[in-house]
């Protein structure tokens, strides 16, 4: 939800900016800007559109020596992507610039007193209270200013100021959004994710919620925003480069991250296993023994493809670790009265570690004394930060919007966990832990063999099916959540409708909207509900609909069933949603590129979802 970048330094601003917003496009891509000092003025350009279209409006300024400056890409709340609402934001006198990524909650009463009081608005956006705001307080120092201004302010943010008169300084403050800042010599770096740093400086300081920070040359100052008084924080070292946030020659990110996925699952469990003795090793969890034993429930706690994620898990858990298992949609989770103690263990699941419901949803359960360990990509990410212990995905950086990579990592955490828990609580013995860790082992190389195979399928059906205005998706037991993530995938970056479903719910109702225009998907493995799916697909069938299956090499009866199949190996049970979820993502890729639309950048939506 809207990207931040701020420098300050000795190298030429614009290209800097426009680097770190382009590393920062996925997270919103409705209008851009950046600010800058020139001549004893502010420069501020923005721009409608994609980041390309403020590229090209900025060609007449490549020249500004400028060394110091702001940018944003914004994913709209308050006030429709225009010029007018994009970032920076700028007070009466001009002088004076914001950018922002959060809602200010209580922007309409400021408004209408900073009205009264004299200050003409220029945008719909909650973002520009907080220019006008700073510019009622500031006399002679920017800090002081912002600070005051930031005890009237209610709401989330991550922002960064800059003042024409103190040209040398930024300003950053954060409050339930993700800011981080990078440091180097003579240079300093704020960013709303580490992707926008990598370029330039690999050590980082995590702002927290109520920090604000002064960015010079000389270095980073952080202080209470309650206080004033300075924090001492911890540099950190990001292990990521910035080649792996780039295209490296394909596509479109989704590709590269669709292709990166037998090693992000290795990097997953690399370490954590010992598949002979079925033994997993997760000290980072930091629950001892005693305490796993003494659980009485587990909460998954995710949205959208992590949530998924975490229906996977449910299975996984409560087969092998004999524990009961809610999986909560963190947006409803947080709203509920809900039943947990210490005795609970809350499991928030999040790619980016910083979508703004999980995170309420983990705080919650906090209070009410869940352990919580996270399920996390993003090192110091603001989830992993409030967690008890984190277990991360070694996923690397996944940029594209649609998530593919995360969603296999965070299956594998999920596998490792479940087994690690069984192991501690003694419900599986190690013979089947083995057994169960050998095929995790296996998955990496079964996914490689196979994913030219199911690109060319998916390029040859996309072909075929990429009018169609309506798609079903079925799976049972370990496949109903790979359906729901089918479907979720297609509907994202294609724009198409589609939808999971339990294949056994068919017949209390969607078998109503069966016919000859709407494709069905249907996930069958040689698993114990084989029959039962198979039965599902006939009932499909003999209502005219179209089956797309996915079912295992052979399987000629499935095969005569279907209009297309495609073809994955056969596995253990449990390994299956690793594998059928491959072929799913390549369809929705190859389907949305037919269609024309922007695979890495589907519209209305953004990488982290960092507002309710
Ligand atoms: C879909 C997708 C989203 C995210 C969701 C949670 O492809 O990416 O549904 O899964 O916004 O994000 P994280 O995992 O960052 O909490």
């Amino acid at each position: 939800m809207c990207g931040i970048v701020g420098y300050v330094g000795h190298r030429r601003i614009l290209p800097v900016l426009l680097d770190g917003l382009r590393r920062l496009e996925y997270r919103g891509y409705d209008s851009a800007g950046v600010a800058w000092p020139e001549n004893g003025d502010l420069k501020r350009v923005r721009a409608k559109g994609k980041l390309n279209i403020l590229e090209e409006t900025l060609e007449d300024f490549r020249s500004t020596r400028s060394s110091i400056g702001l940018g944003h890409t914004r994913w709209a709340t308050h006030g429709r992507p225009t010029e007018e609402n994009a970032h920076p934001h700028a007070d009466c006198t001009g002088r004076l610039v914001v950018v922002h990524n959060g809602i200010i909650e209580n922007y309409f009463a400021l408004r209408e007193q900073l009205k009264k009081e004299g200050h003409v608005f220029k945008s719909d956006t909650d973002t520009e209270v907080l220019a006008h705001l700073i510019e009622k307080y500031l006399e002679d120092d920017l800090v002081e200013a912002v600070l005051r201004a930031l005890k009237d302010v209610e709401g989330a943010y991550a922002l960064g100021v800059l003042w024409a008169d103190k040209p040398d300084t930024l300003v950053a403050a954060r409050k339930q959004s993700p800011l981080v800042l990078g440091i180097a010599q003579d240079e300093s770096f704020m960013a709303s994710d580490i992707p926008a740093l990598l370029p330039y400086t690999k050590k980082v300081v995590f702002l927290d919620d109520g920090e604000l920070a002064v960015l010079s040359t000389g270095g980073i100052k952080v202080l209470s925003i309650n206080s004033g008084d300075e924090i001492e924080k911890e540099i950190q070292e990001i292990k990521w480069d910035a080649a792996m946030a780039e295209k490296a020659g394909y596509k479109h990110f989704m590709l590269k991250e669709i292709y990166e996925q037998p090693q992000a699952i290795l990097n997953t469990f690399r370490g954590r296993m010992l598949p002979d003795t079925g033994e997993v090793e997760l000290p980072e969890m930091g629950l001892s023994d005693e305490v796993i034993k003494g659980l009485n429930k587990v909460v998954l706690l995710a949205c959208g493809t992590s949530w998924h994620a975490g229906l996977v898990g449910k299975y996984w858990i409560e087969k092998w670790a004999r524990l009961p298992v809610e999986v909560e949609l963190a947006s409803e989770f947080r709203y509920r009265d809900l039943l947990l103690d210490e005795k609970s263990l809350t499991i928030p699941i999040s790619q980016s570690g910083e979508t703004a419901d999980t995170l309420a949803g983990l705080r919650i359960a906090k209070e009410l004394g869940s352990r919580i360990v996270s399920i996390c990509n993003v090192v110091g990410s603001t989830i992993t930060r409030e967690s008890d212990g984190t277990v991360y995905t070694h996923a690397g950086p996944e940029i594209g919007v649609a998530s593919t990579k995360a969603f296999t990592s965070q299956l594998t955490a999920l596998y490792l966990l479940a087994l690690y828990m069984a192991e501690r609580r003694g419900t599986l013995n190690e013979q089947e832990r083995s057994r169960l860790l050998k095929a995790l082992l296996d998955v990496p190389k079964i996914i490689e063999d196979r994913l030219g195979e199911w690109h060319e399928n998916a390029f040859a059906l996309a072909d075929e099916f990429y009018t169609y205005s309506d798609f079903l998706y079925l799976g049972r037991h370990l496949q109903f959540p790979i359906a729901l993530e089918g479907a979720l995938k297609l509907k994202e970056i294609s724009y198409i409708h589609a939808e999971g479903y339990a294949a056994g719910e068919m017949k209390h109702g969607p078998i109503a909207l069966i016919d000859r225009n709407m494709p069905v998907v249907a996930l069958v493995p040689k698993d114990h509900v084989y029959e039962k799916m198979v039965s599902n697909v006939e009932e499909v069938k003999s209502r005219r609909g179209i089956v797309i299956s996915v079912g295992v090499d052979g399987d000629e009866g499935l095969n005569r069933l279907s209009s297309v199949m495609i073809s994955v190996p056969e596995v253990e049970a449990d390994i299956n949603p690793f594998i059928f979820t491959i072929p799913l993502q390549l369809v929705a890729y190859e389907i949305a590129l037919a269609r024309g639309c922007d695979v890495d950048q589907p519209r209305n939506l953004a990488k982290s979802v960092t507002v309710e």
